[in-house]
């Protein structure tokens, strides 16, 4: 149960907005929804971002697990990028992020995760390597992303093509910057290894959260300025069929009149 009645904010054309309280109710929505998609399809296959806002999600998941008899046996689990030269046993990795929050819990099988190796020497095998297993599996049915303060999801930065599928990705001096909060010591970061949009457009369901008052400035250009690869979340909205959870501080610049421009 929400803790909060969701405040549907706006729905256009397929693309529906809930603003949420706040970090909890947001998470609880969307653990919620994606506990949901589990028990209507048990071998899923879910595609996560890592980072601080999909946390508490996937810590609820595990925690619903038992008391909502969730079978996580069977679902696929893709990982949406990682930071190049970090191994995945650095705390601070995608990798290790989903290993401690989810995937050593719920004891999901080693045969049903795909997460990028981004210590590999071929880098570009490696992307062809998730391109290929994204098709055998056949498709992602749930995306769920985050969104960078420059509106990069994933690695996908600014001005990168909507239409690439895995890639490798120069990181913005931004996101090298930010992206500093997650480990433990000065880190090089210097580049990432991503799916690319025509694997968020192509997928079934898209999922994006964002939460707190610094997502704000960007939430707001993403929905509300003209679609472009300048603003990569922008993407949300060629999507057909996407939901956008906010919490009340990342919707703050948002106003319920602002129609979104196409
Ligand atoms: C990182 C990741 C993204 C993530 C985003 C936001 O750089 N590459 O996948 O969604 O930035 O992270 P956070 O949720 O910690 O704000």
């Amino acid at each position: 149960m929400l803790s909060l009645k969701a405040l549907i904010f706006s729905k256009k054309d397929n693309m529906t907005v809930e603003v949420l309280k706040d970090y909890h109710s947001l998470s609880e929505r969307a653990a919620g929804l994606l506990i949901e998609q589990i028990k209507k399809k048990k071998d899923s296959v879910l595609c996560f971002a890592s980072g601080d806002t999909p946390r508490l999600t996937l810590q609820m998941m595990v925690e619903k697990a038992k008391a909502e008899a969730v079978n996580y046996s069977e679902i696929q689990f893709i990982g949406l990028d990682e930071w190049v030269g970090i191994s995945p046993e650095t705390s601070g990795s995608c990798s290790s992020f989903f290993y401690e929050t989810f995937l050593s819990p719920l004891q999901v099988p080693k045969e049903n995760i795909h997460l990028f190796d981004a210590m590999a020497a071929d880098l570009q095998g490696e992307c062809f390597k998730m391109d290929r297993i994204i098709g055998e599996l056949g498709g992602i049915d749930v995306m769920v992303v985050g969104i960078g303060v420059n509106g990069h999801i994933g690695f996908n930065e600014p001005n990168t093509p909507w239409n690439l599928q895995s890639h490798v990705a120069q990181l913005h001096e931004i996101t090298r910057t930010v992206g500093q909060k997650y480990f433990e010591g000065s880190t090089d970061l210097t580049e990432g290894i991503t799916l690319g949009f025509q694997h968020l457009l192509d997928a079934r369901n898209l999922l994006l959260m964002a939460s707190g008052t610094g997502k704000s400035g960007i939430v707001k250009a993403a929905l509300t300025e003209p679609c472009s690869e300048k603003i990569p979340a922008s993407v949300v909205r060629r999507h057909v069929q996407s939901l956008i959870l906010l919490d009340a501080h990342a919707a703050s610049s948002l106003s319920p009149q602002a129609p979104a421009v196409e």
